[in-house]
């Protein structure tokens, strides 16, 4: 079922719907699980206190992750739109605002992790012949990148440009085909894919020589890093991007359920299914870290290119090929990224289309081809020249501790203290769902959520000012770090002043819930158009 397969101007589109729970929970769990977890998690970690990271990643997920996925959650679901609609239905202009902002984080977002999914892609094909021979770190940035000294060039890298104009292809196509039988379908078959290859491979990774020890350097605490800011604020980001939190796919997902749904229990589900995939991923590498650093006679702690793209494309093809049996290692590593960032990257143009789909009343195949096929330009245009890598990390950085955690701390202060609907809110998850949300979730959200997330943001910005980032040019950083951000809050201001093509009843309605007591017009039409 489609969203809105031939919308009348002005007509209220009928919304589509997961065809049940196990769908939902699934497809949740294909949007949380992603490159955040297989590629970002355990460099983090490691950077970050090693094992005692893992205190400051639970603290966050109990009192942020979980708390403002239900939030999400809560806001998709009874106010029933896309980021900006439903922040609008219940907040007015300025919600929908915060929701563009979403939406434009996405943006962002989809841009480069195509670009790091097609090089998965390549590297999969690659691993099946180790094509990158004795240097893979040379092989990456030489051979296949072919990174330039300047910032910005439009020298097409062919071995880069096909797999990134496949992936766009294979991802618009299956937005196209709707929520159902597109989005849906994809995640019940790759997510049990998904879980099976990976488990195959850690365990596979628990028998090598030497894992003991990698192991060991991955849960061995370094309890000094806790009375660092920045670890808190990694743990934060990290846990918001992994679960797909505060930028819009959480509560467009949730807005596809169907009207009387448990929420919090599927939502417990996905966020413990996460992170439990995420500490696999991290015991995975580590232990195959651990052979590496035997098989050369060192320490862990000597080896380089532990963190982000250079340990998933440089460190983890060095080791392949250094393993017995590496071939089918390192396909299923590399197979096993590309299907959870398919599953994380459908999400994240989701969020996109769904939100062109409400506001302009495009059809999907419209929002797709359109909007879709632009983005899939721009972001070809940026990562599929020899200028890719380092403008990736630059708005990696800025689109998830700046972006991602000022829409958190946006959207707890518009909606909790400035709308106040905290309680209409856990009524309604308390209402539907077994599991009942009480003070301590009301307190989380509206309490630490903007006050612990704003205090990060802060230091974050200024971590940033006063020392430029990854060693980058400072103009440099300015124009694509700082200028995402910019480009991020003009995009949402544009977005939110065109006008809409729907009926402004949109505005003043929403479905009830059953078991709900009929609202007075008077209360319906709070926060809506004028
Ligand atoms: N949640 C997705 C990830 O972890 C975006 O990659």
């Amino acid at each position: 079922m489609t969203q809105s397969a031939s919308p009348a101007a002005g007509a209220v589109p009928q919304r589509a719907e997961w065809t049940g729970q196990v769908g939902f929970i699934l497809s949740a769990v294909g949007s949380a699980v992603g490159l955040g977890n297989i590629w970002r998690f355990p460099g983090v970690a490691y950077e970050n206190g090693g094992g005692a990271f893992l205190i400051p990643y639970i603290v966050a997920l109990l009192t942020a992750g979980i708390p403002i996925l239900f939030l999400d959650y809560a806001i998709g679901h009874r106010f029933r739109g896309s980021a900006p609609l439903a922040l609008r239905r219940l907040a007015g202009r300025f919600g929908e605002g915060l929701g563009w902002f979403q939406v434009m984080i996405c943006v962002f977002i989809s841009l480069y992790y195509t670009a790091v999914l097609a090089w998965a892609l390549s590297f999969f094909v690659f691993s099946f012949d180790l094509r990158w021979g004795s240097d893979a770190a040379a092989f990456f940035t030489g051979d296949y990148l072919r990174v330039a000294g300047e910032p910005f060039t439009l020298d097409f890298v062919p071995g880069v440009l096909l797999p990134l104009v496949l992936m766009w292809v294979v991802t618009l196509g299956i937005l196209e085909a709707g929520v159902v039988k597109g989005v849906q379908r994809l995640n019940v078959i790759a997510v049990p894919l998904l879980v099976a290859g990976f488990l195959i491979l850690v365990v596979r990774a628990l028998f090598l020589p030497g894992a003991i020890d990698g192991l060991n350097a991955f849960f061995t605490p370094d309890f000094a890093a806790l009375g660092s800011p920045s670890v808190w604020v990694a743990a934060y980001s990290q846990v918001f991007f992994s679960l797909s939190v505060a930028f819009g796919i959480m509560l467009t997902y949730s807005s596809y359920r169907r009207r009387k749904s448990n929420l919090t229990g599927p939502g417990l589900v996905v966020a413990f299914g996460n992170s439990s995939f995420e500490v696999l991923a991290g015991i995975g590498v580590f232990a195959t870290l651990g052979f590496f650093a035997h098989q050369q006679s060192i320490a862990i702690a000597e080896l380089e290119g532990l963190t982000g793209v250079g340990l998933a494309f440089m460190t983890f093809p060095a080791i392949v090929a250094e393993m017995p049996g590496g071939q089918f290692f390192g396909a299923l590593f590399f197979g096993a990224l590309v299907l959870a960032g398919l599953t994380s990257l459908i999400s994240v143009m989701e969020v996109i289309l769904a939100a062109v789909m409400d506001k302009f009343g495009l059809s999907r195949a419209q929002a797709v081809y359109g909007l879709g096929g632009a983005l899939a330009v721009i972001s070809i245009v940026l990562f599929g020249t020899t200028s890719g890598l380092t403008a990736l990390d630059t708005i990696d950085n800025w689109a998830n501790n700046i972006g991602i955690v000022g829409s958190a701390v946006m959207m707890t202060i518009t909606v909790l203290w400035i709308r106040r609907a905290g309680t209409e809110l856990s009524g309604h998850l308390s209402m539907l769902s077994t599991f009942k949300l009480g003070r301590i979730w009301l307190f989380l959200v509206s309490v630490l959520g903007p006050v612990v997330l704003g205090y990060m943001l802060i230091a974050t910005v200024f971590g940033l000012l006063s020392e430029p980032y990854g060693g980058y040019d400072e103009t440099y950083l300015l124009i694509v770090g700082w200028g995402s951000v910019v480009l991020m809050i003009a995009g949402s201001l544009l977005l939110t002043l065109s006008p809409w093509r729907r009926d402004p009843a949109l505005f003043t309605v929403w479905p009830a819930v059953p078991g709900e007591r009929p609202r007075p017009a008077s209360a319906t039409t709070e926060g809506g158009a004028r």
